[in-house]
């Protein structure tokens, strides 16, 4: 199985699970936002050597190389530029490197004729919905240049399979992906100042923040801040397994499916959580709202349930504990 962006957060997390699922995961990253020593950390929690190649999806001639040595049988997407604030300011090169990176491994795997593709979508794509929880078939939208990337690729795939049947295509949309795995090795390490909450929660409790800001406790919720679908990410990444054995038995050539607990979570809520889960008291102020930010979203997740014989099964709890242990380990790592 070739992973793509195999090197960050949740493609190392989806490289584990694939190992301990008897499969042979090749990663490709270009370690633009994750650090070389990541590998040896899967290797410790794997007891495998990691196969891996530094180079990035656009390079077609040295990739065509690595679809040329092994047997591939699949290919999980997930290199992309993932910062919504970052895509406001320079989109071009969101669009450079999520439509270019899309474009050029697709040209491979048609080549090459790997049968099995997934995708890292977004609940992003769902823009503001109007009702929640959103199912597969709520209305799509965007409201920042990261979230028309991945509309547009979603548009892209569904094109390209219509045009190439051999490639059944699975576009998994994900919902707010936190934790860690159990032994602390690897988790979600942002390059400068985290952009989501659980990032920002576990530096501030290190002492790399000063304090915390919620943005916004007057929005129409129960306690004014805003609701998310909290997803454990180890649990996210079965799901990609789950997506990968299903697209193997299944007819269809693209499925699309939510990949979330179904259940929403305040910002306060996760606060008052890692406070309980550590003992530790978390400096936190209420400032304005931030732009962009929509009020609730969590996921209607009947279709991943039945279709993938998949549920979320860790806890919050769970997450905010492996975030934690995460973050301590990898200061003293990074000291
Ligand atoms: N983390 C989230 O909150 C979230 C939510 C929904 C969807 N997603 C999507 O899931 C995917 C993975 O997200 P993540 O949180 O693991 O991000 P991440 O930044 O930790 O991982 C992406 C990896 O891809 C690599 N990469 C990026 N562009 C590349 C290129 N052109 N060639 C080779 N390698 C490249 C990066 O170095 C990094 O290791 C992304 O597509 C993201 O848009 C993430």
């Amino acid at each position: 199985m070739l992973v793509t962006g195999g090197a960050g957060y949740i493609g190392s997390h989806t490289v584990v699970t694939l190992i301990e699922k008897g499969y042979t995961p090749i990663i490709i990253d270009d370690f633009r936002n994750a650090n070389q020593d990541v590998i040896e950390r899967l290797s410790k929690i794997t007891g495998e050597e990691i196969i891996y190649f530094n180079v990035a999806c656009q390079d077609s001639f040295r990739l065509k190389g690595v679809f040329g040595q092994f047997p591939i049988e699949g290919v999980i997407h997930f290199a992309a530029d993932k910062a919504v604030g970052e895509s406001v300011e320079k989109p071009l090169k969101y669009f450079e490197n999520n439509f270019g990176g899309l474009t050029s491994i697709l040209e491979l795997v048609q080549e090459f004729e790997v049968k099995n593709f997934v995708f890292s979508s977004s609940c992003t794509v769902y823009g503001d919905p109007e009702v929640i929880p959103v199912t597969e078939e709520s209305p799509v939208s965007y409201n920042s240049p990261y979230g028309f990337t991945k509309k547009v690729c979603e548009e892209m795939i569904e094109q390209f399979v219509a045009s190439c049947p051999i490639v059944k295509a699975t576009l998994l949309r994900y919902f707010n992906p936190v934790g860690a795995h159990e032994s602390g090795l690897i988790g979600e390490e942002p390059d400068g100042k985290p952009n989501n909450l659980l990032p920002f929660i576990t530096q501030t409790a290190a002492g790399v923040r000063k304090e915390l800001t919620v943005f916004g406790d007057d929005y129409d919720t129960p306690d004014g801040t805003c609701i998310r679908d909290y997803i454990h990410v180890v649990d996210l990444a079965e799901a990609h397994v789950a997506a990968l054995e299903n697209a193997m038995n299944s007819t269809e050539n693209l499925m699309v499916f939510n990949v979330g607990t179904g259940k929403g979570s305040s910002v306060l809520e996760m606060i008052k959580t890692f406070e309980e889960e550590t003992g530790i008291e978390l400096p936190y102020k209420i400032g304005p709202r931030r732009e962009g930010d929509i009020k609730e979203i969590y996921a209607n997740t009947d279709k991943v349930n039945q279709t993938l014989n998949w549920e979320s099964r860790k806890t919050i709890n769970e997450a905010i504990a492996t975030s934690w242990k995460f973050e301590k380990y990898i200061r003293e790592l990074r000291k």
